[in-house]
């Protein structure tokens, strides 16, 4: 067990550079399922929710080999088309594997996932959208065993709203399926139009991918893809409010700033400085940032997994923002662990009312998921004294290297051994 030991009161300036978005490599590598063959992923960061995906990956018998950013996937004919518990546990997107599974043999059994951090977190839209395309399922033991007994057909399917692993079920299952799939309402993410890139390299027939209008035309079989993941919008973000709450300036490179848009006009209204060109942005930080209002959106609204990372800086605004969480019911956990370092947070239900505070003071503190954690570590970089954050294996579920790149920024953290001396 691990902690990173966080001394507030340094200003981050220098320049940081992205890996590849968690969110895309991890459905990339599940795409992979779908063509024997040895597949290729470049910029693929070095997190742990890819290697738990390798895991996956590997139970349904692909071989995976990792070094310097590039994964190589050997996929057999024969796949074992079943995702245990202990993975799906640790990392739901393991539930994307249906599409895939049902598309290449016509059966699937996975762990039924659970609710974690942020809420309930149903999957009645991914079965729904299957069962259109001919797909039967029962829940044994805790096991959802799926059959497309006649195969996967194209369907029409509506999403009820535009989720992001639903539609990528959708596409998985549709690419290799009979006839034309057409998806309403579809999640209009970069990195779903990442994943149809990767997938019409790999020979399938798509359009209207980054609309809410997808249609699939499915082929016969696909072959083996060679793909460079797109940037990580959520790393990038999260480097830019470090750059915001500690007052410091920072450019972050390797990333599209067209695809933060509406976070980075947020940090605008905050008070920061912000610039950009294609392919890096730079972030000036106040003194001390002004209140803002916002709502998670699906893209192209704010993120909700820059939601906490925000809610960081704001807690230490010159005044009161008011927050709606539109895509999960429990994504405020976290704000206890704030309070703990002086925040003045109060949430009902999807909202929540921050009163900024003049100075937050290092405490030890816990990372309850990925976001959570990283926001707790900003407000560490901001705050009088030490904070010790706990539970950092959820950082590492989403940043590589966390600690070294905000040191290399001039952050003053370390990690180490839960309970070591410093
Ligand atoms: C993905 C991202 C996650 C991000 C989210 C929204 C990955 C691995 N994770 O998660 O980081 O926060 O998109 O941008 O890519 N829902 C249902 N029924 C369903 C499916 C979803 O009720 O069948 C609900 C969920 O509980 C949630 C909301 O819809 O409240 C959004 O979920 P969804 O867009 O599916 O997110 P994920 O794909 O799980």
């Amino acid at each position: 067990m691990e902690e990173i030991i966080v001394t507030g009161g340094y200003p981050l300036t220098g320049s940081v550079g992205v890996l590849g978005a968690k969110n895309a490599a991890l459905k990339q590598m599940v795409a992979m399922l779908l063509a024997p063959g040895t597949h290729l992923l470049g910029n693929v960061p070095g997190i742990l929710d890819v290697a738990l995906m390798g895991r996956v990956l590997e139970h349904i018998g692909a071989v995976c080999s990792f070094a310097g950013n590039e994964l190589t996937v050997e996929v057999p004919d024969e796949l074992r088309p079943e995702a245990p518990l202990d993975l799906v546990r640790q990392m739901r997107a393991s539930i994307v594997v249906l599409g895939p599974l049902l598309a290449r043999g016509g059966v699937a059994r996975v762990a039924f996932p659970g609710g974690d951090d942020l809420g309930a977190r149903p999957i009645d839209m991914h079965l729904d959208g299957l069962r259109r395309m001919g797909a039967e399922f029962e829940l044994e033991h805790g096991v959802l065993i799926a059959r497309a007994p006649g195969g996967l057909k194209g369907a029409e399917v509506s999403l009820e709203f535009p989720s992001v692993g639903a539609t990528e079920n959708v596409l998985l299952g549709a690419v290799l399926a009979n006839g034309e799939t057409t998806l309403h309402n579809a999640a209009r993410e970069p990195e779903i139009e990442d994943l149809v890139a990767f997938l019409v390299k790999m020979g399938a027939r798509i359009r209207g991918a980054g609309t809410s209008l997808i249609t699939v035309e499915g082929v016969e079989a696909l072959k083996p893809g060679a793909h460079t993941v797109l940037p990580d919008r959520l790393e990038a973000g999260t480097y830019a409010v470090a750059a915001a709450i500690t007052g410091g300036e920072v450019r972050v490179e390797q990333c599209v700033p067209d695809h933060l848009r509406m976070e980075l006009r947020k940090l605008t209204e905050a008070g920061c400085m912000v610039d950009f060109g294609e392919d890096w942005f730079s972030v000036l930080g106040p003194d001390r940032p002004s209140p803002v209002d916002f709502a998670t959106l699906p893209f192209p609204g704010f993120h909700t997994d820059m939601q906490p990372q925000m809610v960081a800086l704001l807690s230490v605004a010159s005044g009161t923002s008011v927050i709606t969480e539109n895509i999960y019911d429990a994504r405020f956990r976290y704000a206890g662990e704030l309070m703990r370092m002086g925040a003045d947070i109060t949430t009902e239900w999807q909202h929540a009312v921050i009163r900024g505070v003049e100075k937050l003071s290092g405490c030890p503190v816990i990372a309850p998921d990925i976001r959570a954690g990283a926001s707790l570590v900003l407000a560490g970089l901001r705050a009088e004294g030490q904070t010790a954050v706990g539970e950092v294996h959820h950082i590492d579920r989403g940043y590589e290297d966390f600690v070294g790149r905000l040191q290399s920024l001039g952050g003053h953290l370390e990690r180490r051994p839960v309970g070591a001396a410093s």
